[in-house]
């Protein structure tokens, strides 16, 4: 099968870091998986690495400067971003994010950003505490939410002495994410809609009942489907997560709230997919003040929540959206996802087990079982990116037999 990036269009800018040096490796993979690479590099990149090197490992000249006339009449800096049809910064450094953020056009990289309408991935990698720092987890939270995508930092050794995230995306991971963004827009118009994070359901105005998880799972496959070309409605449960500005984002706090929100909004979607960790419980009573301590013990009485999936899918719709739901087990993964498809009606569980410490709740990478009526398939280990990218092919694949 062709590469996705065979002949795909890639702008790679390089922005100055130490990690500049593994442009190198990133431009010479894009150019063997036979995608047309263009370089930019910035003045302090042109510090650690030399044009030379990428000129000879992309085949073509290397854009540094806005103002000299050679390279602006071979190819002007507004031509090459039109060029592109994807835009990486790899490496791209804390002052390279606050330029993008605030849309400074104050040298030829963040001209050339500004112009550009390509869809960015951005490998940032810096020192851990320029990573930490609030004006850098702010700019890049800002570029997310605008629609572009990051690969990275990795934790590690950084080249500064100091241990911790920083470290550059592997340029194989980068091409990755280049591969997985230029791939097919094959749920171009299909309207999802997909429901994230924990539900908190008050005890008394100070105090709820929650779950560990993160969002994350739901909002990788937010942003994967709106990549695929998707119209996306994202229902989230209190989470810190951006989304793309483009996803139409409906914050609730509590298992009704979400509810009502997804009954409201499934009859128009194509597929649902129920990625929450929806709150089994609720208080019987919210107590309306603060409970205060007094015995020993204290009993609350909880009362079940609404199975919003169940209800969905004993729902008589007009036009049945595909039904998506999670199951999240720690033993007997299998059998308890099987048994749950039945119960619940739907056409797919995603079933992780997470009992392990790489998969599941909180953490970026996950390990998933596709549960159908048919099989039980084994998505590969890897990032929620990449796993929300697998989810989906079976969705588009089910979605095409429909039509
Ligand atoms: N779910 C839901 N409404 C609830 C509880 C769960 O819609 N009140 C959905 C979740 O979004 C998920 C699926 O049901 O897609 C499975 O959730 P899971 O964590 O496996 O829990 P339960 O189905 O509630 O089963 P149990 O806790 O008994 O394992």
């Amino acid at each position: 099968m062709e590469d996705a990036l065979f002949k795909r269009r890639i702008l790679v800018a390089v922005t100055g870091g130490i990690a500049a040096y593994k442009a190198a490796e990133l431009v010479r993979l894009l150019v063997k998986t036979g995608g047309e690479v263009r370089v930019a590099m910035t003045a302090g990149a042109q510090k650690f690495i030399t044009p030379l090197t990428l000129q000879t490992l992309s085949q073509h000249p290397v854009a540094t400067d806005t103002f000299d006339l050679q390279q602006e009449a071979t190819i002007s800096h507004i031509e090459l971003a039109d060029w592109a049809e994807l835009f990486v910064v790899a490496p791209a450094t804390a002052n390279a994010l606050a330029q993008l953020g605030q849309g400074l056009a104050n040298d030829l990289f963040s001209t050339i950003a500004l112009a550009c309408r390509a869809p960015q991935l951005l490998a940032p990698a810096m020192n851990v505490n320029m990573w930490q720092h609030p004006a850098t987890q702010a700019n890049l939270a800002l570029l997310v939410e605008r629609g572009a995508f990051a690969v990275g930092p990795e934790a590690g050794d950084l080249a500064c002495g100091w241990v911790g995230a920083g470290r550059m995306a592997e340029p194989s991971a980068i091409l990755q994410a280049c591969r997985a963004l230029l791939g097919p827009r094959d749920l171009d118009g299909k309207k999802f809609l997909i429901t994230a994070g924990p539900t908190h359901e008050a005890l008394d105005p100070v105090r709820f009942l929650s779950n560990r998880s993160s969002g994350k799972m739901g909002f990788a496959l937010a942003r994967q489907a709106l990549r695929r070309g998707a119209q996306v409605t994202l229902i989230a449960g209190p989470t810190e997560l951006f989304a793309p500005g483009n996803v139409e984002r409906v914050d609730v706090v509590t298992a009704e709230e979400m509810r009502k929100n997804a009954l409201e909004r499934a009859p128009l979607a194509d597929a649902v997919i129920m990625a929450a960790a929806v709150g089994d419980y609720r208080a019987a009573k919210v107590a309306p003040q603060k409970i205060k301590k007094s015995d020993d013990r204290l009993a609350i009485e909880l009362e079940r929540n609404p199975d919003i999936l169940a209800e969905l899918g004993k729902k008589d719709f007009a036009r049945r959206p595909l039904l998506v739901g999670f199951a999240a087990e720690t033993e007997e993964v299998e059998t308890r996802a099987a048994r749950k498809l039945q119960e619940k009606h739907c056409d797919l569980i995603v079933a992780n087990d997470v009992s392990q410490t790489d998969a599941g709740f909180g953490v970026d990478t996950n390990r998933v079982l596709l549960v159908d009526n048919e099989r039980t398939t084994a998505l590969p280990f890897g990032s929620k990116d990449e796993v929300a990218g697998g989810i989906l092919d079976w969705v588009a694949a089910h979605l095409s037999t429909r039509l």
